[in-house]
Formats: structure tokens, sequence, C-alpha cells
């Protein structure tokens, strides 16, 4: 199979990378970097089917012949940030929307998978969440981030090719990116942050990045699952007080929970969000608001996650070393 992949040098296309050479050593990968130079430090030995193509996704020139040869698309590359500016339509609505136009030239194409978001989807603002997001709930994205993907969205389903969109939850594994939300939470929970010691009601979904990386595989071949949308991540919803405590654990640390009742939590809510009435991070802490609901995906291709979030978390903790055991 050729597969052209952007965003290699990102968390998801790395690990995506990294489980396809182990599990199908018999494909050729072309990755389109804007730096050789980073690729080149995180693979210091270049496997034999990575082709690594110096161009820019907003440059079709740079890429137009290699992309008309691939039989799988896999776009993971994206601006990812939950923030809002013109640069995220820039660099994931216009670049996805120039990558399109080079692929409805092409002949090999058998399918395109697109890394979509659970932010292209998102919450109505002011409302509790209610219920896991489904693959038929409505899009509300709240952020530049999030419209930007769900136009991107739209623009492939416009499109007319073979597609594949994924849209993750909360994506952890091997690599994070530096400051991303887990490389945050790692380092608060390690310097004993304040915050992370309460037993915070809400519930978020969430999947390990190298199971992540199976499901864009079979997001590729499986035949069931063709010109559809899917919520991705592990069925089983991470409690965000368990978050905290499991990176505890996994970094060889103590952890007690601050003693505080339901009802001053709640109250603790109330004040919080009534200060701050658009603020994420108090939904994701307070609310089932990360929440999706994958089931239709898992039906599908009866493929379900191998690595749930204590055994995840460990091993990510691991990855960047910083185990005090
Ligand atoms: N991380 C999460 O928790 C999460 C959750 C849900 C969905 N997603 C989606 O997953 C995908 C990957 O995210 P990530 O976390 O891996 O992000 P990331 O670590 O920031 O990686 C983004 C990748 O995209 C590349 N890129 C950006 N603009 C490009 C352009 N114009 N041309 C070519 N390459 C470009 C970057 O290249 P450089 O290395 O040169 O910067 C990098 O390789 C995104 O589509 C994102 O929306 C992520």
């Amino acid at each position: 199979m050729r597969i052209f992949l952007t965003g290699a040098t990102g968390f998801v296309g790395r690990n995506y990378l990294e489980w396809v050479l182990r599990h199908h050593p018999d494909c050729q990968i072309t990755c389109l970097v804007r730096d050789p130079q980073k690729a080149a430090a995180q693979w210091p030995q270049s496997p034999r089917q990575i082709r690594w193509l110096a161009g820019d996704l907003l440059q079709p020139d740079t890429y137009q012949a290699d992309l008309q040869e691939a039989e799988l698309v896999v776009h993971a590359a994206a601006l990812v940030s939950l923030r809002n500016g013109p640069e995220f339509y820039t660099q994931n609505t216009e670049a996805t929307r120039q990558l399109l136009g080079v692929l409805s030239e092409s002949n090999a194409l058998q399918r395109l998978v697109f890394v979509g978001s659970i932010s292209a989807i998102d919450r109505p603002p002011g409302l509790p969440a209610q219920g896991p997001l489904t693959d038929t709930s409505p899009p509300h994205p709240n952020t530049d981030y999030g419209r930007s993907k769900w136009q991107a969205e739209e623009a492939i389903r416009a499109r007319g090719l073979p597609y594949v969109i994924l849209r993750p939850a909360y994506i952890y594994g091997p690599h994070p990116r530096a400051n991303s939300s887990m490389d945050k939470l790692i380092r608060h929970v390690q310097a004993g942050a304040h915050y992370t010691r309460y037993p915070f009601p809400g519930r978020a979904s969430a999947i390990y990045a190298e199971d992540l990386a199976q499901m864009l595989w079979l997001a590729g071949v499986h035949p069931a699952v063709e010109n559809q949308s899917f919520f991705i991540s592990d069925p089983q919803s991470v409690p965000v007080a368990q978050a905290f405590a499991d990176v505890a654990r996994a970094l060889g640390q103590p952890y007690v929970s601050h003693e505080i009742s339901p009802e001053r939590l709640m109250r603790m809510k109330r004040t919080l969000l009534h200060r701050h009435p658009d603020s994420l991070i108090l939904r994701i802490l307070f609310e089932d608001y990360f929440l999706c609901d994958p089931s239709r995906w898992y039906q599908l291709t009866g493929c379900l996650p191998q690595v749930g979030y204590t055994e995840g978390v460990e091993r990510t903790v691991r990855s960047v070393g910083k185990l005090n055991k």
C-alpha cells in the first residue's frame, strides 16, 4: 500500500507512523514535512519504508506528484489548540481544500482518512452538557479551531472522494507535544498543583495514541466505514479525578485528594462559572463536557482499544522519562 501522511512530525502522525511500521512493514509511506530536520531528529535512522517529502500543504506544487500516486491518504496535519484566530482557517480549512484540489485529479486514491476533532462538534454555549456527543449531534464549534476543523470536514464531504473522518476526543500517549494538555497535566501533578487534588465530577472521553493509530489504519481499509464520520475514544470514559490520581501514581508520587463535599464542589462550580462563563476548562472539570459516544465505530469495525487510561498514562509518563519509581 502506498500511503501519503501529513502531520508525521506531530504527536498523532508520529504515533501512526510507528504503528504502521510495526504492524504493516510492507507499506511505503511518503510523509509531507515542513521541517525535514525535525523529522530527522525524530527518526535518526530513517526506516527504508519512509520517504520524507519537504513541503507545505499550502503549497500544492511541493507535493502534487507524490500525493497523486498515493492509494491511502492520512491527513493528520493541523494547527491544534482550543483557541481563536484567522490562522486556524488557513492551516486547517484552506490547507485541507488545497489537498483536496490535488486529490481530485488522482487516479490512485482508494481512501482519504481525515483526523478531525471532537471540537468540530462541541456543545452549545451556556447550556449544561447533557449526555455524550454522538455521531448525529449537531455541530456547535465554539472556537476558531473547532470551526476550522468543521469546515475542513464539510469540504471533504462535498468533494465526492472516498473518505472516512475520525473525530478523536482527548488523545494522550507517547511523544506528547511540549505544552500539550498531557504535558501540562504531568508537570502540574508533579508540582503538586492545588487544583489537581480536587475530586472534580466531570468525565472525559480519551484515547491512547497507539489505539488511535490502529483505528486510523482501520479507517483506511475497513469496507463498512467508508464515507462516514465517527467519534473516536475509548468506550470507557475517564473521571477527571482519576486522570489526576493516575498521573500521580505513574509518577510514583503519593496522591491524597482534598476532602470536599459534593455540595461544596457544586457551590464552587456555580461561583467559578458565574465569574468565567466561557471557561472551557471549568466545564471539563465540572461537567461531562468532553464526553462522546464512539459505539457506532466499534459496532462496525469490531475492534476495541487495547490500552485503558491507567496503563496508557503509565506508558506516557515512562515515555517522557518522568517516572520517579
Ligand atoms: N492532540 C489531541 O488531543 C487531538 C485531539 C483531537 C483531534 N486532534 C487532531 O489530530 C491531528 C493531529 O494533532 P496533533 O496533536 O498531532 O498536532 P501536532 O502535534 O501539533 O502536529 C501537527 C502536525 O501538522 C503539521 N502541519 C501543520 N500545518 C501544516 C502545513 N501547512 N503543512 C504541512 N504540515 C503541517 C505540523 O508540522 P510541523 O512539525 O512542521 O509543525 C505537525 O507535524 C489534528 O488534525 C488535530 O486536529 C488532536
